[in-house]
């Protein structure tokens, strides 16, 4: 009998939903050919629902998402909700309570996808980020002294643990052993100022590396990193870093990959249930126009396949149709500018991996 696994989807705001369709389409499409069936969850947690009931997610969310194979994700963010009540209470919520400390970000240039980058192509740039998801100033740690007066003084602190660098760094080592391409991990940091907490990270990394001794290990500063980023993608293999650094390089990242419509992410609890997103907002504008670019919110469903059910096939066969898609169907890959409409990129991929491409 064909396994069936258990999806959540969770659409969310703006776009999400729609992009998640698509996503959802493709899996289908590669469950058909693959051999194994998905039996999908609908929840309404976002904006619109948090202004119908007051309440951000059901208390029990993260219970009833462990029930789950994995979680399809499309966008936080409402236009109408004011900005950090959405992303705390509901994506950094479920990031902290499903304990998904890792950030998996591929940065990838696929053919035929424009780059800012002038004479850089898909042979340069193709990296992964291993951004720690669950702690460093993500925390919450701080608050105001004298709050209001014109001596207020406010903290935000920076809570990394020990155990928290080790598991990150057990998954970076692993993933950069398995890529098998450079093998080259680099930690990014910022030992010459933040000199706790990279102090801590750095002997984490050397210590764990020291049982890695087939993986060469790099240090770059963020600064410099981002200066690298522009001028010489090429020399990234694996990028492990904090949760804040993780969030900025990886915007980054998504525009020398070819923008935001491109770019996906998986929240990964290599224990339990992890859940896979395009790494872009939810774009309120383009809202049910069938105009926004889905195909992050497809390679998305791709990674869901690789890391949480283990079809790697099926993962590879969408890859392989998200490819032919942009280097010979798509004119761009900026909403509105595709040449096609967000329900015909996900027909054309779905279609190309049914054809067995
Ligand atoms: C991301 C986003 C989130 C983050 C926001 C929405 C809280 O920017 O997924 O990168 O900072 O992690
Ligand atoms: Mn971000």
């Amino acid at each position: 009998m064909a396994k069936t696994y258990k999806i959540a989807e969770l659409g969310g705001d703006g776009t999400g939903p729609e992009v998640v369709r698509e996503s959802r389409k493709v899996l289908e499409v590669a469950a058909q050919r693959f051999g194994f069936k998905l039996s999908w969850e609908n929840y309404d947690w976002g904006g619109d629902r948090y202004l119908r009931t007051g309440e951000v997610l059901p208390p029990s969310a993260a219970e009833t998402l462990s029930q789950h194979d994995a979680i399809l994700l499309g966008a936080i963010g409402h236009p109408d909700v004011k900005p950090g009540i959405l992303e705390k209470g509901i994506l950094l919520k479920l990031r902290f309570d499903l304990k998904q400390y890792i950030n998996l970000r591929p940065v990838k240039l696929y053919p035929g996808v424009w780059t800012p980058l002038k004479d850089k192509g898909p042979e340069h740039i193709d990296f992964v980020v291993v951004r720690e998801n669950n702690e460093g100033l993500y925390t919450g740690a701080g608050g105001f002294l004298k709050y209001g007066t014109s001596e207020e003084v406010a903290t935000q602190l920076s809570i990394q643990s020990r155990a928290g660098c080790d598991r990150c760094l057990k998954f970076a080592f692993e993933l950069t052993r398995h890529r098998n391409k450079r093998k080259t991990l680099t930690l990014v940091g910022k030992t010459n100022v933040l000199t706790y907490e990279f102090d801590l990270w750095e002997r984490a990394f050397h210590d764990m590396g020291n049982k890695y001794p087939d993986i060469k290990r790099d240090y770059n500063h963020v600064d410099a990193c981002c200066m690298w980023f522009v001028k010489n993608p090429e020399w990234y293999d694996v990028i492990v870093t904090n949760n804040l650094f993780g969030d900025i390089i990886t915007d980054l990242g998504a525009m020398i990959q070819g923008g935001m419509g491109i770019a996906s992410g998986g929240n990964i609890n290599p224990e339990g249930v992890s859940m896979y997103e395009p790494i872009g907002g939810s774009a309120p504008k383009y809202t049910g126009q069938n105009i926004i670019n889905p195909m992050a919110a497809i390679g998305a469903g791709a990674m869901l396949l690789e890391h949480s059910l283990g079809e790697i096939e099926a993962a590879l066969a969408i890859e392989r149709a998200i490819m032919k898609t942009t280097a010979e169907k798509m004119q761009s890959q900026s909403a509105g500018k595709m040449g096609m409409g967000t329900t015909q990129v996900g027909d054309t991929v779905a279609q190309l991996v049914a054809d067995g491409i």
